[in-house]
């Protein structure tokens, strides 16, 4: 909920009360130079004891509702026919209106059951956009990812509302192309994770139901960030404004013939799900389940985690729980731009980003733009942030760079977490960094993993910027901080 002071200005209120709290630490700079240097100035290497504010995904670190915490005291641990996965199961047909849910451990789990049975080498996948983990399971069978963007959604600072949009007519011409028969199926991503969490529009969504549905097309929907683009259609796509959260999340899944989803986001727990009412889909699928996740009532989730899915599927419904992120974002990114510090416009789910490109536009994307950005953002801070440009692609086959189409580094709002204090320091702390730009350089390799090498990457900083970045650093804040 937005609450409008007497000054005028519109703050996000936080609509809970935080009960139980986790200590947070603040390592001075000097320590933070120690630790990025050991983690090879990856910040997925970090532990987490050296992190003050934790912004590296919104991923399965969301605060739980006292109801969710409730839900996990009651769970059923048979191993076949969990009352737990039951639960999970209304929830998914009430909320979502899909009859057949298989839980996963994860959304990649998801991702890589559906690949098994829909992508055959040759074959090709059209997006509004690819995430990691989806691209490489695609490709791993043989697939190849279409991205058809609309017009201007990789522009960083844009008013465009819906840069998730597809373009249609690329999709006719892809179908047109390839033929029906060499596409896997059409993905769309809600609240599109690499783009900068922005979302598609409900139009956009039904045209693309009725190409593929003209020629024999499934649709599959990424539903990880569903309740922000349902929050975000509400408020930028006039049809809707009056429409309730979930009457918006009903309309979505109505377009999909299966959705899959990570339950580390929108659903504040850890754990994911295929859901379908094609009876033939769901058959094709289960006998996979047991092989690579689990029996079907708990599909490799912990039945704890199911109950509480349940719940979240419920309360991901609640305006002030869809846009308990959303919110954050917007007022994380409104003070940003006052302070002259250059972010992914509009803000949108998820995180608010950085445009590393005009942050630092002066490392070249072979020298990892965000990557160094995210770097000095820790240094500058304990803020630990997420690079998505360069160092996110891995090398083509030949071996060469894949310049990323947009250099972000994300600071994720993960749900309810976080106050608005600690966002006014992560704001300030951006602010001094960007006036102190010039002092950040490039990375390079020094261990570069054959896959997904953002996670185990490890990098070096030319000409030892990072002792230089903290020098300043402590000439305005002292040694303790
Ligand atoms: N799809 C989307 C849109 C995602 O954002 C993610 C994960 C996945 C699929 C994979 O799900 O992690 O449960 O296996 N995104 C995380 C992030 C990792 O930090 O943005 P998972």
């Amino acid at each position: 909920m937005n609450v409008k002071l007497s000054d005028g200005r519109v703050l996000p209120m936080e609509m809970h009360k935080v009960r139980i709290v986790q200590q947070a630490n603040l390592v001075p700079a000097a320590e933070r130079l120690t630790v990025l240097t050991e983690a090879g100035y990856n910040t997925f290497l970090l532990r987490s004891r050296d992190v003050f504010m934790d912004m590296l995904t919104d991923s399965g670190t969301n605060a739980m509702s006292d109801r969710q915490l409730a839900a996990m005291m009651v769970s059923d641990d048979a191993y076949a026919g969990s009352e737990s996965y039951y639960r999970l199961q209304d929830a998914v047909e009430e909320v979502f209106g899909f009859k057949y849910v298989l839980p996963v451990h994860q959304g990649r789990a998801a991702e890589h059951l559906l690949a098994r049975l829909f992508v055959k080498p040759g074959d090709v996948v059209p997006m509004n956009y690819h995430f990691t983990t989806t691209k490489a399971h695609f490709n791993l069978l043989g697939g190849d990812v279409l991205e058809i963007l609309c017009d201007g959604a990789l522009i960083a600072d844009s008013q465009e509302p819906f840069k998730g949009d597809m373009d249609l007519d690329q999709l006719r011409s892809i179908i047109a192309d390839y033929g029906a028969d060499k596409i896997s199926f059409v993905r769309m991503e809600c609240t599109t994770n690499l783009i900068g969490g922005q979302p598609f529009s409900l139009a956009n969504l039904k045209e693309i139901r009725r190409i593929a549905e003209e020629h024999g097309i499934i649709v599959v929907v990424d539903a990880s960030l569903i309740s922000e683009n349902a929050y975000l259609i509400k408020q930028r796509e006039a049809e809707y404004s009056d429409w309730s959260i979930k009457a918006i999340i009903q309309e979505i899944m109505r377009q999909a013939d299966i959705m899959y989803l990570s339950g580390r986001k929108s659903c504040a727990v850890r754990g994911g799900m295929i859901a379908t009412n094609n009876e033939q889909h769901f058959k094709a699928i289960m006998p996979w389940l047991p092989v690579y996740e689990g029996f079907l009532t708990y599909g490799g989730m912990s039945t704890k985690e199911i109950e509480a899915m349940a719940v979240g599927i419920h309360e991901m419904c609640d305006d002030n729980v869809a846009g308990a992120s959303v919110e954050f974002i917007r007022h994380f990114a409104e003070r940003l731009i006052e302070k002259g510090v250059p972010v992914v416009t509009p803000p949108g789910g998820l995180a608010c980003h950085v445009d590393a490109m005009r942050f630092a536009s002066h490392i070249p994307q072979h020298e990892y733009t965000a990557g160094a950005v995210a770097a000095a953002i820790y240094l500058a801070s304990g803020v630990r942030s997420m690079e998505r440009g360069t160092v996110s692609m891995d090398r083509d086959e030949a071996g060469n760079e894949t310049p990323s189409d947009m250099e972000l580094a994300r600071l994720a709002v993960p749900r309810r977490v976080y106050t608005l204090s600690q966002i006014e320091y992560a704001v300030d702390r951006l602010a001094w960094l960007y006036q102190h730009r010039d002092l950040i350089r490039g990375l390079k390799f020094v261990e570069e993993p054959p896959v997904l090498r953002f996670f185990f990457g490890r990098m070096e900083a030319l000409d030892g910027w990072g002792e230089a970045l903290v020098r300043a650093f402590q000439a305005d804040f002292g040694p303790d901080l």
